[in-house]
């Protein structure tokens, strides 16, 4: 029997039964502890037992990663996964979020919540007596953010002062990106066309988080951009919901995909990360996702390590041994 949860990470304790909505809700040293436990349960030294725990995962959009590294996360934990997709329960027919939300934490430990909305999930935590955890929305990402920032602090150790280049849509991963970096004292620059720039609150609320310790810009020119940047990140230029818009901005976007060319003017040491699913030959090419400075399958995998991280901190009472 080794000490209890919340005397071997006693940062995470202000997350026990909270809400995890946007990558803002968290501290730089609640992040950092998220990233610490969860580069303990990836060592697989570390056991934790949330048996008799049940997470819903409540999808209105596709999801693979998210989906299924939740769900091995929660087993791993020796939890319980309900898949309650709006198309099998009375989410789809229009049941009110106020009633779902109060109904489902009769039943479950925590929700976790894909869907368009940024209220909607708001509502959904306003409601619910349980952790809500925003599994993407269209203005955020905060679980996928965990895990590049995951990814990154594995290539280079610490966070601080690093620049990281987003190229593309100024969307829900760059909006996590730049407040996660943000809080980390990263530079985060944000490479994207004239009309696709990031909502200009984020963009506030990053800069004000950021202090004097990191900067976030935003530019509508690629190369300099990724001059001397350690990360090159991208992500789909049509997000869910946005399909309809997809050959408008395949125009749009021309020139800013992530390929060798761009890859040679930043840092000679730099990676390059996607979120996925990627469109090769759109936002990256072919041989920069199969390259060398590529992590993504590393980053993937790192979803689920950093949702062990985050489940663990939302439900494991402090008293829970670790071993
Ligand atoms: N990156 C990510 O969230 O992937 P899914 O849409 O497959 O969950
Ligand atoms: N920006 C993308 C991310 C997918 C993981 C989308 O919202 O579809």
């Amino acid at each position: 029997m080794g000490p209890p949860f919340s005397q071997r990470f006693p940062a995470l304790a202000p997350l026990r039964g909270g809400d995890l909505l946007s990558s803002a809700d968290l501290s730089a040293e609640e992040t950092l502890a998220l990233l610490d436990l969860a580069a303990e349960f990836k060592r697989g030294s570390l056991h934790l037992d949330l048996s008799g725990k049940a997470l819903g995962l409540i999808f209105t959009k596709a999801s693979t990663r998210t989906r299924v590294s939740f769900s091995v996360a929660m087993g791993r934990l020796g939890g319980q996964v309900l898949d309650l997709n709006p198309s099998v329960t009375q989410v789809g027919r229009g049941e009110p979020v106020a009633d779902t939300a109060r109904v489902l934490s009769r039943y479950v430990d925590a929700l976790a919540i894909r869907t368009f909305e940024q209220r909607e999930l708001a509502d959904y935590a306003h409601w619910a007596s349980v952790p809500v955890i925003n599994a993407l929305t269209d203005l955020e990402h905060p679980c996928q953010a965990l895990a590049d920032l995951l990814t990154i602090r594995e290539n280079f150790g610490d966070l601080r002062g690093l620049t990281l280049t987003y190229v593309g849509d100024g969307n829900n991963m760059a909006h996590s990106l730049m407040l996660s970096g943000a809080l980390l004292g990263m530079h985060v620059r944000v490479a994207c066309p004239e009309g696709f720039c990031p909502d200009p609150a984020v963009l506030d609320q990053a800069r004000k988080l950021a202090g004097r310790a990191a900067t976030i810009s935003v530019l509508h020119e690629p190369v300099p951009a990724v001059r001397d940047a350690e990360v090159l990140y991208t992500d789909v230029w049509a997000s869910m919901g946005q399909e309809q818009e997809q050959q408008q901005r395949l125009q749009a976007f021309a020139g800013f995909c992530v390929d060798e060319a761009l890859l040679a003017e930043a840092d000679p040491r730099a990676i390059v990360l996607h979120c996925l699913p990627a469109h090769r030959g759109e936002e990256i090419s072919a041989g920069v996702i199969e390259g060398s400075a590529s992590r993504v399958f590393d980053q993937a995998e790192n979803r689920l390590h950093v949702q062990q991280a985050l489940l663990a901190a939302l439900l494991a009472d402090p008293n829970t041994p670790c071993s």
